[in-house]
């Protein structure tokens, strides 16, 4: 498309060769010479580059949104219609990445959301970036299947995103639905886990697979042993848990990081009756120091938090069910965070002092060979 309308445009032989240039630059942003992904999502990006990664997995950046009906507890419901409300919000506002699950109870729900913009011609599949993620009590290979095609079926789609396995603990379901009352599965096995799920890149069901809540070691194994890399890692990472080390790890082996927890879970936490390690930390968007820096840059304390994160390279992907807030969190791409306010929120990591998110209630998790905190 734009190698026709340089050609329109161009009658004199300079022009040529400025067509050629650009048609050379094109060529080599399609075969993959020149590292164009950038995990800073801008919305004004309207390119969305691909990646091919081992010649097989594609990943496409698309801008940052999530919503969930349910939680894993039952105390952070957001009624089906008031999902519904927030994601045609959503969509409106200009969110096309939806991360989601099967264990937040909501594929349903986006499925007849997205199908409704698909057939009004609002929006059209490709641009749409869907992730969601294989549970785990499903974390077995003979069980990956099975509930892929039933994400695809809930979702109304052809194909997935990005596929992740949420958790690397595998339980047995055994009917129950609370999460309390499953039973650990001990014997869960990465490498084959793994290569179920590269399996269902190569049969089509999903263009990328990634991991979610995996430490080092055990996204390192997967690497080690894997014939399609895992595209993103998707971990608690916020002002107080900042793990520069994962940050690292991620940079260095080309995966993206998304974060979650970015704005500090505050009705989750509170709800689940979670809390950081470190119980004296200040409420995260009262932080002082993120505070002043928001009042600097005439932005609110959660529009500075999310630009934090994503200045460094991680991928966020904020909850809210508020109208005025899913708008508030799209408009973090007009302002730059300068070294010194960088500087001083990396200053605030407390470091597994501020992790929030322990999976306790998975019965006796810490007793799981895979419990990766
Ligand atoms: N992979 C995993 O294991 C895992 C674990 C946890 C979460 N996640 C994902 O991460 C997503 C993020 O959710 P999270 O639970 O981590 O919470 P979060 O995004 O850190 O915070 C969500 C909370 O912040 C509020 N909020 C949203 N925007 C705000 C704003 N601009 N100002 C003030 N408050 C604001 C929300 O309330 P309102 O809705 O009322 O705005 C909600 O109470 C989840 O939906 C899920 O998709 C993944």
């Amino acid at each position: 498309m734009y190698i026709t309308a340089v050609a329109v445009w161009s009658d004199s032989s300079s022009n040529m060769v400025i067509i050629a240039i650009i048609v050379i630059i094109l060529k080599l942003y399609y075969s993959n010479n020149i590292e164009l992904i950038s995990p800073i999502h801008d919305k004004n990006d309207r390119t969305f580059p691909e990646k091919k990664r081992n010649n097989q997995s594609k990943f496409l950046f698309r801008n940052l949104f999530v919503l969930r009906s349910q939680s894993f507890t039952v105390m952070y419901i957001a009624t089906g219609l008031e999902l519904e409300k927030s994601l045609n919000i959503a969509l409106e506002t200009g969110y096309r990445f939806i991360d989601t699950a099967i264990g937040y109870n909501n594929e349903p729900i986006i499925g007849k959301v997205l199908n409704e913009w698909i057939s009004a011609g609002k929006v059209t599949r490709d641009e749409l970036f869907i992730l969601t993620k294989l549970p785990c009590y499903g974390n077995r290979p003979e069980d990956v299947d099975k509930f892929i095609k039933q994400s695809l079926h809930d979702l109304q789609l052809d194909y997935i995103d990005m596929y992740l396995v949420h958790l690397p603990i595998g339980l047995f379901k055994n009917g129950k639905s609370e999460y309390s009352e499953m039973e650990l599965d001990k014997s869960t096995d990465h490498l084959k886990i793994w290569k179920k799920m590269e399996e269902q890149v190569h049969n089509g069901r999903t263009k990328s697979i990634g991991l979610s809540n995996f430490n080092i070691k055990q996204t390192q194994r997967i690497i080690d042993n894997c014939k399609i890399r895992p595209d993103s890692l998707q971990n608690e990472n916020h002002l107080y848990f900042q793990s520069p080390d994962v940050v690292e790890f991620c940079k260095h082996n080309g995966i993206i990081l998304i974060s979650y927890s970015s704005l500090g879970m505050k009705a989750f936490r509170e709800a689940a009756g979670l809390s950081w390690n470190n119980k004296q930390l200040p409420e995260m968007l009262e932080n002082d120091v993120l505070v002043k820096i928001a009042k600097k840059h005439s932005k609110t304390p959660a529009q500075v938090l999310l630009r934090f994160i994503n200045q460094k390279g991680i991928s966020v992907i904020p909850k809210s069910t508020c109208p005025r807030r899913i708008m508030e969190n799209f408009q973090i791409f007009d302002f730059k965070l300068n070294t010194e306010d960088m500087d001083a929120l990396r200053n605030q990591d407390d470091g597994e002092a501020g992790r929030i998110v322990r999976f306790q209630m998975i019965k006796n998790i810490e007793d799981h060979p895979e419990y990766p905190f």
